[in-house]
Formats: C-alpha cells, structure tokens, sequence
C-alpha cells in the first residue's frame, strides 16, 4: 500500500521506497533509516544555520509550549515574543527602525511583499503602478505571486492564468531593467530580486547591479524588494544580502534562516520609509495568516539570533567561504569543473555540458547532500559545519565528480 504523503516538487508516481528515510540529525549531520551518515552539504534546504538537533533550542521552543504555545495575532490579540522576536529580526536587519510582518513560509512572505508593494502605490494614488520586474533564474516560492514572479521558467507553467503584470528581464542585464523603466515606468509597482539568487544555481549580483536597481526605483517611485529568503541571517557573511552588497530596499522577505528551520517562520521587513506612510494612513491592512507571530513559532526565532550572534556565526560563515573557495579553485585548476560562483555559505558549482543529478547521485552514495540545478551543484552547509567536514564534503564532491565523468 503506497503512503498518501504527496511530496513537495515530487512525482507522484515514484514509490516512496526510493526516497531517502532520514531519521536523525545532530549538527551537520544526518541519518537514514539503514544508519548511513551523510553530511548536510544543503543546510536541509539552504536553511539550517545553527546545525541540527539542538538542545538548546528544543528547550527554549519548549519553555515557550508550557506557557502559550499558539494564539492568534489579529487584533485585539498579540503577544510579548513576537513582539520582541521582530525586534530582534529589525535590529540585525539594514532596517532597523523597520517593522516586521510574519508568516510561516518564503511563499506566503513573498506574496506579502507583493501585495505591500502594491497596496502602497494604490494608496498613494498610483492606481496604474501594477507592474512587478523580476529576473530570470529568481525563485520566489509556489504561491500564485510567488509562482507568477518564477524567473525559472518550468516552474511557472501548467497553472493556469498567472498573477497579472510580471515582467521578467534577462538575470544580468540592467540595460535590459533600464529600458523597461524608459517605456512603462510610471506603471512599475517594484522590482523583486534575491541579493544574490540561490536556488536557481547561486549567481551573486554583478558589480554595481543591486545599487543600479536602487536608482531606478528612486528615479521612478517603484519599491525595490529584495527576497532574502536564502540570503538572510548570515549566509551571505553579513546578517543580510542587502548588507553584504551594500543596498537598502523598501521591503526585505525572509524565511528558512531565521529560525535555522526549527519552526516554519517567515516575513517582511518593511523599511521605515513605508513604514511611515502606512501608519500615517491609519488604517487596516487586509493581510495576514492565522499563524502570523505565533508565539511557539517566535520562540524559535529568538533562540536562533541568539545562538547566531552568540557563536559568531555571520563570521564563521566568511571562514567557511574560504575553505570552499580554496578547493573549489583546485577542482577548477584541475579541470574538474568549469566555474563556481557564490560567497560565504553558499556556492554554485558550474560543471559546463555536465548534468549535476549524476554527480549529485555518486555525492549521496559517498555519504554527502548536494543540490543539482540543471549543470550547477548548489552547497550551503550549516553554518557550525566544521573544517575537517568541510574537507570531507570537498572531497566527496572531487571523488564523484572523477567517478561520473
Ligand atoms: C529566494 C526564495 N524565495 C522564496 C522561497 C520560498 O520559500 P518556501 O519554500 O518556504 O515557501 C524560497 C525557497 O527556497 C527561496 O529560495
């Protein structure tokens, strides 16, 4: 009898006997139902800064369960630690005087921020600021917004009719952004784009990109959304994207990081400047979720930004970079692979006419996790990942990609 769990970005049709049982996880790493071990060169799914298993945060997610474990936010409702967890998220954040929106998931955070981005220009009375730009190899998540902001092609199709006003421009090309602006912007709402873009193979912006975004925007009264879904809490070796590269949006989304993915906890930071305007307009903003700052949830939040600045881990994040800098160069020099972009915690490796899945395959048979996109192998380790783990999972990567070629 088939189980009737229907698994996310999953065939159907595939017998779960051939998925991998995990059924433990402590620091980077995890373990399948035959008592393999693997090292988590993904973090889970670019998430998992802090490393798995943690007592610590069982306890303080717990300590939380034994006084509210869950109550709603709406209004007249709220409760103390998700007030001071989006404190804590502002503080770290390049907005700190910002207010902060939760949910659960990047999806519905990225939904949000559309649907602020929005609100906002037909507040002030652009009532034709409709369009949202995004870029080619951005991932945004599987709502309709998010779906309808997919610049990886396959994902948006077969759906149906998609959010209306999204126009995609090649990944790099600020010209391309630029002559969108030329011709239609007095109808932009915002542009969305990831700092640096993950999923889609982790690419960082090119120089001076990001702060070309910022001037068009400016210059068009458009709000700049970064999606720091991947990006945020220290990934990218400063507690967010926008601080590693050096540019301030209006709205950031973030998720997976912020609580190293103990709990299912999303949001929006909203920049004061905007912050402003929808306090001064003093009324209701129709969004938001039944589990929107909920308190178990909250709890989790804290603890993570706790242990994150406690342990240093935006800088060990540096360190990290530097050792899988220094051996993906080697496997360059050698011919092994054709490129590699990323920085800090997470990385993309180019392998050319290569498909990744094979390489990803021998990876997982020697005992480490890798993520292939299209001819890139995507890692992003968790953060505690140490530097004989880190050799390991290096060589792993040499070993398969010997093994496949
Ligand atoms: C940049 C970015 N935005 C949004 C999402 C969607 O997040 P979720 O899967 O939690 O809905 C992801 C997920 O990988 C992401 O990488």
């Amino acid at each position: 009898m088939p189980s009737a769990f229907f698994h996310p970005f999953g065939n159907p049709a595939q017998p779960e006997e051939e998925l991998i049982n995990l059924v433990r996880a402590e620091g980077s790493t995890v373990w399948d139902d035959q008592g393999k071990a693997y090292i988590d060169g993904l973090a889970s799914l670019w998430l998992c800064q802090i490393g798995h298993g943690r007592r610590d945060m069982v306890d303080a997610i717990t300590t939380q369960m034994e006084s509210l474990i869950t109550y709603n936010t709406f209004p007249p409702f709220t409760n103390d630690v998700a007030a001071r967890a989006a404190d804590a998220v502002a503080e770290v954040s390049p907005m700190p005087e910002g207010r902060v929106f939760f949910g659960c998931s990047g999806s519905e955070a990225i939904d949000t921020a559309l649907k602020i981005a929005r609100l906002v220009q037909q507040r002030r009375g652009n009532h034709d600021k409709q369009i949202i730009i995004k870029r080619t190899r951005g991932y945004h998540g599987t709502n309709y917004g998010g779906t309808s902001a997919q610049g990886i092609a396959p994902n948006r199709e077969g759906w149906g009719d998609l959010v209306p006003h999204f126009l995609e421009v090649p990944a790099d090309d600020l010209e391309a952004m630029a002559s969108i602006f030329v011709d239609q912007g007095d109808k932009v709402a915002a542009v969305l784009t990831e700092p640096l873009q993950g999923a889609g193979g982790v690419f960082q912006p090119p120089d001076g990109y990001l702060q070309g975004l910022r001037r068009l925007c400016d210059d068009n009264d458009a709000l700049l959304i970064h999606d720091e879904v991947i990006n945020g809490f220290g990934r990218t070796g400063e507690w967010f994207g926008s601080q590693t590269y050096g540019v301030v949006p209006d709205l950031i989304t973030f998720a997976k990081g912020v609580t190293s993915g103990y709990m299912p906890v999303s949001g929006v930071i909203i920049g004061r400047p905007v912050a402003d305007e929808l306090e001064a307009q003093n009324e209701m903003v129709r969004t938001g979720y039944t589990y929107s700052g909920h308190p178990s949830c909250m709890a989790a939040v804290l603890k993570n930004i706790e242990i994150i600045r406690e342990e240093g881990l935006v800088q060990r994040a540096n360190h990290i970079g530097e050792q899988i800098s220094g051996a993906l160069a080697a496997l360059r020099a050698d011919g092994a692979i054709e490129g590699y972009d990323g920085r800090a915690g997470v990385w993309g490796v180019e392998l050319g006419d290569r498909e990744a899945t094979p390489v990803r395959d021998r990876m997982l048979e020697l005992g480490v996790i890798a993520r292939p996109v299209y001819s890139r192998l995507a890692i992003c380790p968790p953060l505690v990942i140490t530097d004989e783990e880190i050799g390991q999972m290096m060589d792993v990567m040499a070993q398969a990609l010997e093994d496949t070629a």
